[in-house]
């Protein structure tokens, strides 16, 4: 199913849109912004899976049109925007500079806007087709832990996020570990692989989509781990075309493939970054992690990542030692996907080698680890859209 979501305070246009489309595979809805109403609100509101266009119509007032154009392009950067405006307007130009798709007259027709949205929607199709391969289904995802540097909690949410997604998709979850020297992915869940990436590397030649799920290691929550090597020395024989290979395999056998890296930018996390669909980004609130994700952050845009979904998370976020949440959103550009207090049950979930969502699925962290992962989930539908209503006349 695909969804045009309008921004609008005005009644009507939502089902005369609908009516002109013509087309029952798109289902066309409004959101209302009204003049109190936070602009990340409607990014809140939009639904989740599916192609998605959002038009901001023109009765939204430049700044606020703007600002949702903004944190639809950070937020969720596979949905594409139309604004209707004039063509003259200066609110354009700075539209372009947050990606809007498309640009439309208030004066123009249903029938032009209809044609409009259609073009986006053949766009949205061709460059999804392009991100998961022609073969490839648009619910399968990668997510790709990261971040500048160790110990910033990548190897504790990769694993709470994969035990989280397999309680819908139980068998098709896969954890790799592509910390490949000191990977501990196998001590967070206790296990004790018999088969390493190591063996799947060496193997590679002749493995194929089926066998290769002998190199992995079941874990009782439906998550197949795909463990580090034993020994830090066997990690030099796995370049990055057999890591990419290795992925491919994965991938094309599981619905989720969650990969934990080692932090900072190594062979094994750019093959991550390049398969991603979904970049996690984490950082603590100490000023040189924060920093260094900074740096992350700037170079993944200027490295040609700015079409994955990105989100950013932030550990032990109440830490009384660090930035404050707003001074990191501040310092990163982001938004702040999921923030994770500082929980002493944690570390000990991990050195028990169970994850707190198991141990403790009550907790706070763990309440905040799951609401994020509904974001992957399809099925767990978004809140219903707000229906209002829509006019393309307006004065801005
Ligand atoms: N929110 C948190 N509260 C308390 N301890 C945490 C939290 N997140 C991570 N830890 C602990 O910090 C340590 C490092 O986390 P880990 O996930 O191994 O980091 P990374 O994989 O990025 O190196 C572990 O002992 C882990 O249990
Ligand atoms: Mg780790």
């Amino acid at each position: 199913m695909s969804v045009v979501a309008f921004v609008t305070n005005e009644p009507g246009v939502d089902r005369e849109l609908s009516t002109e489309l013509a087309d029952h595979t798109i289902q066309v809805s409004s959101i209302a912004l009204g003049p109190t109403a936070s602009p990340m609100f409607i990014v809140e509101s939009l639904p989740t899976g599916g192609d998605l266009v959002v038009v901001v119509a023109a009765d939204i007032p430049a700044d606020r049109a703007l600002a949702v154009l903004e944190h639809i392009d950070r937020n969720r950067p596979t949905a594409a925007t139309v604004l209707i405006t004039d063509s003259d307007s200066a609110l354009l130009r700075r539209a372009m500079a947050v990606g809007v798709r498309s640009v439309i007259s208030p004066t123009a027709s249903l029938e032009e806007l209809a044609d409009t949205v259609r073009e986006v929607m053949a766009w949205l199709a061709r460059r999804r087709q392009v991100l998961v391969g022609v073969d490839g289904d648009p619910e399968r995802r990668v997510l790709s832990v990261l971040s500048a540097k160790g110990g910033t909690g990548k190897t504790t949410v990769a694993s709470n996020v994969a035990i989280a997604l397999a309680t819908v998709a139980p068998g098709q979850v896969v954890l790799v570990d592509f910390d490949l020297q000191f990977g501990d992915v196998e001590y967070a869940l206790r296990l004790k692989p018999e088969q390493t990436i190591a063996d799947l590397g060496r193997a590679r030649d002749r493995v194929d989509a089926t066998s290769v799920k002998a190199f992995l290691t079941a874990h009782p929550s439906g998550v197949f781990a795909l463990c580090a090597p034993s020994s830090p020395a066997e990690s030099e024989d796995l370049s990055a075309v057999v890591l990419d290979r290795v992925i491919d395999l994965l991938a094309s056998q599981f619905r989720y493939v969650v990969i934990d890296t080692a932090g900072g930018i190594d062979d094994a996390s750019l093959v991550a970054m390049d398969h991603a669909t979904d970049l996690l980004l984490m950082s603590s609130t100490d000023i040189p992690s924060v920093r260094a994700l900074q740096k992350t952050v700037h170079a993944l845009g200027s490295l040609g990542f700015a079409d994955r979904n990105w989100h950013y998370i932030l550990n032990r976020s109440d830490a009384k030692v660090g930035l404050t949440p707003d001074d990191v959103r501040e310092a990163i550009g982001m938004p702040i996907d999921l923030a994770i207090p500082d929980t002493k049950a944690m570390t000990l979930a991990m050195n028990q080698g169970s994850p707190l969502i198991e141990t403790d699925p009550r907790a706070a962290a763990s309440k905040k680890l799951t609401t994020f992962v509904q974001r992957f989930i399809p099925e767990i539908q978004a809140e219903p859209i707000r229906k209002s209503a829509f006019s393309l006349r307006s004065s801005r």
